[in-house]
């Protein structure tokens, strides 16, 4: 058994150990944390600290959990930078640029793809994301959507089938037919991959008669459930994900009252996706209205190249805080213990005896930096189960 101490944490966060200083975050101050085989093994004062085989001094930095990224869109092949550009001169973002993304993802050999999300995994390693999600929805055939979750299955435990992300161009006259290929043949070859199923539900996309005889398809086949809802507007996705049970419902910028009720009488995670705002040039969800009803909430990139071409949970957190109404010790929360709330995974997302050692050791003295300094790379040191990275 070799063992790693992390000693001279000025600031420990948790999220654990009931709600002490910094609310949920149960921030310790002093502190050092030991790891054994990849997991926290202790935690307590550092003047208290056992010996170890290995020893990283925190030099008084503040100690977080590794960030939980619960949405993102690795697997694809090119870019969408013109796409971007014409929305910043004031174009509308529709979603419809995902069909370009799909030509590009079917055009692309699997180590093109692989490269891809390694490339995109290790960016978001490098900035604290210890765990990630990563969904298919490029490929939209049953081969192209089977090899994107095989790929993706070598960079994470969390994949998930959307293969309802849009009607591909030659299915467009005939979406019933597509339901039916999602349901039956994709299914089948995507489930042996996935953990999730989730649909894009929103005008122009999956009607809600349509996603919910998909997610109910994942759901007999044992798939947790996830939705795209109300991203561009109002709509039914929310409620028919709370009514489905889903882990989470991701996006939720457009929130009638009955939506946040049923959220709030629910287990349901709503996942905030900033990223996906500022470069739609959108109005940000409400998290402040969500947060005040009691829902359990999450942040996540979105990563995407279409909507949200960003890695970066430390610049999603600083959007929540600048426009989004939450509190940084809410955000750094949201980033770490909500989304695996999102995920449902108690092994991740805090710091305590028999969690993953998923940490990241701060250039910064607190959690609060990573608002108050947006743009800086404040992350000096990570460690994924244990191992620095
Ligand atoms: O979560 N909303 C649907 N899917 C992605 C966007 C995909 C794209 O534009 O390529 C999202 O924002
Ligand atoms: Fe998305």
């Amino acid at each position: 058994m070799s063992s790693l101490l992390v000693d001279n944490i000025g600031e420990l966060v948790t999220n654990s150990y009931g709600s002490g200083e910094g609310g949920p975050l149960g921030i310790r101050r002093d502190a050092a944390l030991l790891v054994e085989d990849g997991v926290v093994a202790w935690v307590g004062p550092a003047r208290d600290a056992p010996a170890a085989d290995r020893r990283i001094d925190a030099a008084g930095a503040a100690v977080l959990p590794g960030f939980v990224d619960s949405h993102a869109h690795l697997v694809f092949a090119g870019d969408r930078a013109a796409e971007f550009a014409a929305r910043m001169a004031g174009e509308p973002y529709t979603g419809g640029g995902i069909r370009t993304t799909v030509g590009a993802t079917r055009a692309a050999s699997d180590e093109q793809l692989r490269a891809t999300v390694r490339r995109l995994r290790a960016e978001a390693m490098r900035q604290g994301t210890t765990t990630i999600e990563i969904k298919s929805g490029y490929g939209l055939t049953v081969a192209d959507e089977a090899r994107s979750l095989r790929i993706a299955a070598e960079f994470t435990e969390d994949t998930t089938f959307l293969g309802a992300h849009v009607v591909p161009a030659e299915y467009a006259d005939r979406p019933d037919d597509y339901v039916g290929m999602v349901c039956g043949p994709m299914l089948a070859a995507a489930a042996p991959y996935a953990r999730w199923i989730d649909v894009f539900c929103e005008r122009g996309a999956f009607d809600v008669d349509h996603a919910r005889a998909i997610l109910a398809c994942g759901q007999a086949v044992g798939l947790g459930v996830r939705v795209h809802a109300n991203q561009l507007g109002p709509g039914p996705g929310v409620q028919l994900g709370v009514e489905l049970g889903a882990a989470s419902v991701d996006h939720c910028t457009h929130l009638s009252d009955a939506d946040i009720d049923a959220l709030a009488a629910a287990e349901t995670v709503a996942a905030l996706l900033p990223g996906a705002e500022f470069s739609t040039r959108s109005p940000y969800p409400d998290a402040r209205r969500l947060l005040d009803a009691g829902v359990t909430v999450a942040l996540a990139t979105d990563c995407n190249p279409g909507s949200s071409y960003t890695s970066s949970m430390p610049f999603c957190i600083a959007l929540a805080v600048r426009e989004m109404r939450m509190t940084p010790a809410e955000a750094v929360w949201a980033a770490t213990a909500g989304g695996a709330a999102a995920l449902r995974r108690t092994d991740v997302g805090r710091l305590a005896p028999g969690t993953r050692a998923d940490l990241m050791i701060l250039d910064a003295p607190s959690h609060l930096h990573l608002a108050y300094r947006p743009g800086v790379p404040l992350i000096r040191q990570v460690l994924h189960n244990g191992v620095p990275q």
